[in-house]
């Protein structure tokens, strides 16, 4: 029996992209799983495609949005209620927002970003932290991006709600590690899910595919990464072989948030 078999983890923004790539995972590695997003059909299709997969595996399934407090508190007692315990929080549900400097941004989309992408974290961790503390064991992993270590350009909310994602994790773990707690961040670079397909279209509408390739060359794989290849890092930092990695933010972008200049 591997470390993940028979545990139970809540993934938020399951129904495509990061989330979904994460769910085949742990799936794959015996966990069980509350899937958790705001789609209710792409969270149905990802389901069935689970369940299709890895027939022993035990999931259920919770409409939430993760930036109202009361659907937050809601799929924690629910995961309780089907599985008795919550060894794993993969708080990945977010949005980028539009693309526009500061003196232009929509202060209503500002808001909205803000509410899912730091709101919905903080959420998330107030109200697993309990469980896992009253159970003396947890691991939660926070999404936060290469925009929560550096600027992105025209992306001001994402990189305020991505810098705090990094914040709240130091402070998870600083408070919560002596009741067998660990709390960390990934920090993924581009990587080819619907949100950056969406992103490279406002870029350039007529010629996306164009914006990813000319994206790529800032890379140093000269490639963007794969949500599988997040995956992995996910569901290691959810195991117990990460019971000493602490308060990160890892950085899973090739390489790039390394490189000044050309590459
Ligand atoms: N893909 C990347 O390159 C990349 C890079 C850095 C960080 N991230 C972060 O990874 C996370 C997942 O991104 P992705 O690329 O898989 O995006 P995605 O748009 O492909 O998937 C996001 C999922 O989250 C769900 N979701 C969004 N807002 C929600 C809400 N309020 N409540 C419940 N569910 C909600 C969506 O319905 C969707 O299923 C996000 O936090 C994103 O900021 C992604």
């Amino acid at each position: 029996m591997n470390n993940s078999e028979n545990k139970t983890v809540i993934i938020t923004g399951a129904a495509m992209g990061l989330g979904l790539a994460a769910a085949k995972e742990l799936a794959f590695r015996g966990t069980n799983l509350a899937l958790v997003d705001y789609n209710e059909k792409s969270l149905e299709e990802a389901r069935k495609e689970i369940a299709k997969q890895f027939p022993d595996i035990k999931t259920i399934v919770v409409i939430a949005d993760v930036s109202k407090e009361e659907d937050v508190k809601n799929y924690v007692d629910e995961t309780l209620k089907a599985f008795g315990r919550i060894d794993g929080l993969y708080n990945n549900a977010g949005i980028e927002g539009k693309q526009a400097s500061i003196t232009d941004y929509d202060v209503n989309i500002f808001k909205k970003v803000i509410d899912i992408n730091l709101m919905g974290v903080f959420y998330g961790m107030r109200y697993v932290l309990p469980v896992m503390q009253s159970q003396n064991y947890g691991r939660i992993v926070n999404v936060a991006s290469v925009g929560g270590l550096r600027g992105v350009m025209n992306q001001t909310p994402y990189v305020a709600s991505k810098h705090a994602v990094s914040g709240m994790t130091k402070n998870a773990a600083l408070e919560y590690a002596r009741y067998g707690i660990t709390a960390n961040a990934i920090a993924p670079g581009a990587i080819l899910t619907p949100m950056v397909a969406e992103a490279f279209k406002q870029v350039n509408p007529a010629d996306p595919k164009k914006a990813e390739r000319e994206y790529a060359q800032f890379n140093p794989t000269k490639r963007l990464g794969l949500p599988e290849e997040v995956a992995k890092v996910v569901a290691f930092l959810l195991s117990d072989d990460a019971s000493y990695v602490n308060g990160q933010t890892i950085a899973i972008d090739g390489g790039q948030s390394n490189t000044y200049g050309f590459v």
